[in-house]
């Protein structure tokens, strides 16, 4: 805490990524027009693209041509794709109806409620109340200043923050913070504690108080809050028409786990891959797409015998880091982490745990925040359906001596929806020798446009040559053809959306069948022959 806190603080915020998703038509807020709906968020024509070349990847990586085993013989993943909405008994069987809930706390001052593990982020990301109570720390230190507090809580705090305590009684307040302060000089209060602090009254019989970000009152006992969509099947509407909105695609694969194996030439292990939506209805969805309300997943359920968990643990721990990797994400941004094991999901709890794949987003730097997480699932899943359905899922592994077991699971689950922002947060480079001020600097495979073709003027001597390497082209890539306005702008547009190539049709194609290469990154131009642009550009996409 201390000063590096306050510095944290300061980090970039998203505002610019966010303005340029919305101006070059990445990612529109849901409902736009009518002002929006909190965690909901439309795809534009960008972002559709782009989703959809990521999601594509995915697929062809894990399903088409899936990873070559420790072994060295090509493992066996299949796909699937399972309805939203499953028998209510689904979750019971899985966890969710009873276990998938958020520690809520209520403000008693204005009624707000808070996410208990997200209080301090909202506090420090998203309450203008705290944010303007620190400006009257001391910068550099981070110590406090208690005139200036006083002032504060007579002036600006009533506005913000009518509920604090310090607002409601500086004196009292600063006065315990004085004592505090003086009592233990050598252990001074971190910027988490004075906040505490400031907001607690009572001669602290009950301890330390939490602040609400929204008033600055006291947050009551955290309570459960349920994460799960309900809907209602059917005309007659009541307790049993009741059905859920999947809060993860990984239960569609258990469900279907028997069909695969009857209808299907699988043996153990293998893989069973989903890209789907799922619906979580998160109590404080932020930070862009990174936390919504609608989002997909990209996950695959590996069945193996239970002696070879482990090894597949560790496998697909390698695989998912080197596959993040791959679609473009430097190395520095990423980060492995280990669950502790007060943070296992419920069905993790008993096996090997949980590895996140975590990426430096710009809005958790210098933390990072989770892209995916492979977990070792055991038999939890399969066991619970099994006992909840009365439909025996155990596997005879004829392989094995005819060995009977029910089969662990290795689940690479990853965020379809976060990949997209990762890769717009990586590809966000700001430039100021540019007109554009910033350009995308995504790889060529995920591009939402592989290239622009650019005639110099909309003369039709420009135009028609340029029509024809455009019809050409879109047959194999995804490119644009630009035709109005002049050059620069077209390439400042290309750079904002990342299209990695422009072609350009001038007089000199005209007279010798030649175009202008313009590289996004170097903004280097070069000639080459148009009938080698197709060449060019699979080589490019190849790299
Ligand atoms: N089947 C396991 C499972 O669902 P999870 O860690 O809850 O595990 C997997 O979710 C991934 O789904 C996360 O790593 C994250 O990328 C993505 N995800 C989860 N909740 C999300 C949300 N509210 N908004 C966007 N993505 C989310």
């Amino acid at each position: 805490m201390g000063a590096d806190y306050l510095k944290d603080f300061t980090m970039i915020d998203m505002k610019d990524i966010v303005a340029l998703c919305k101006r070059r038509g990445f990612i529109f807020p849901a409902s736009d027009i009518y002002g929006g709906l909190n965690g909901f968020w439309d795809f534009g024509p960008l972002g559709v693209e782009l989703k959809n070349n990521l999601r594509d990847r995915w697929w062809k990586d894990m399903v088409v041509t899936p990873p070559i085993g420790p072994d060295g013989t090509p493992l066996q993943i299949v796909g699937l794709d399972s309805a939203i909405i499953q028998n209510p008994k689904t979750w019971e069987a899985s966890g969710h109806l009873d276990g998938f809930s958020d520690p809520m706390q209520k403000c008693s001052g204005c009624g707000h409620l808070v996410r208990e593990d997200h209080l301090w982020d909202i506090l420090t990301t998203s309450s203008r109340w705290f944010d303007s109570a620190l400006q009257e720390f001391e910068p550099v230190t981070g110590g406090i200043d208690s005139p200036r507090l006083m002032s504060w809580a007579k002036s600006k705090g009533k506005k913000l923050a009518p509920n604090l305590a310090l607002v409601k009684n500086p004196e009292v307040v600063l006065s315990f913070l004085a004592t505090r302060i003086n009592g233990q000089p050598d252990a001074p209060p971190d910027v988490q504690e004075i906040f505490r602090h400031l907001a607690t009254g009572q001669l602290h019989e009950t301890g330390l108080q939490e602040p609400c970000p929204l008033c600055g009152g006291t947050l009551g006992e955290a309570a459960p809050f349920k994460l799960m969509f309900e809907s209602n099947t059917g005309v007659e509407q009541g307790p049993d028409s009741k059905v859920y909105l999947r809060p993860e695609t990984a239960q569609g694969i258990f469900l279907n786990f028997k069909n695969v194996m009857d209808s299907t030439r699988v043996r153990m292990p293998f893989g069973i891959a989903q890209v789907g939506k799922a619906f979580r209805n998160e109590v404080t969805p932020r930070n862009f797409i990174f936390r919504g309300r609608e989002f997909e997943q990209m996950e695959m359920e590996w069945f193996c015998h239970p002696d070879e968990a482990a090894k597949w643990y560790e496998f697909w721990i390698a695989e998912r880091k080197a596959w993040w990797r791959s679609v473009g994400l430097s190395d520095d941004n990423i980060l492995m982490r280990k669950h502790e094991t007060d943070e296992l999901a419920h069905y993790a709890k008993d096996g090997l745990g949980t590895v996140d794949v975590e990426y430096k987003f710009p809005f958790t730097a210098p933390g990072y925040g989770e892209l995916e997480g492979v977990a070792h699932r055991g038999d939890f899943d399969l066991a619970q359906h099994q006992a909840h359905s009365g439909q025996k899922l155990e596997y005879l592994d004829q392989a094995r001596d005819n060995e009977r077991y029910m089969p662990h699971v290795i689940e690479p689950a990853a965020g379809l929806t976060r990949g997209v922002l990762a890769l717009i947060c990586e590809a966000y480079i700001v430039d100021e020798n540019r007109p554009s001020g910033v350009y995308l600097n995504f790889t060529p495979a995920m591009a939402p446009k592989k290239a622009a073709i650019l005639p110099l003027s909309a003369k039709p001597e420009h135009v028609e040559p340029a029509t024809k390497l455009y019809l050409a082209l879109r047959e194999d890539f995804a490119v644009d053809l630009d035709i109005k306005q002049n050059i620069g702008k077209r390439y400042a547009r290309q750079d904002e959306i990342g299209t990695p190539y422009c072609f350009t049709i001038d007089n000199d194609t005209v007279a010798d069948g030649t175009v202008t290469v313009r590289d996004r990154n170097t903004m280097n131009q070069e000639r080459v022959s148009m009938d080698k642009v197709a060449e060019y550009l699979q080589e490019k996409m190849r790299g």
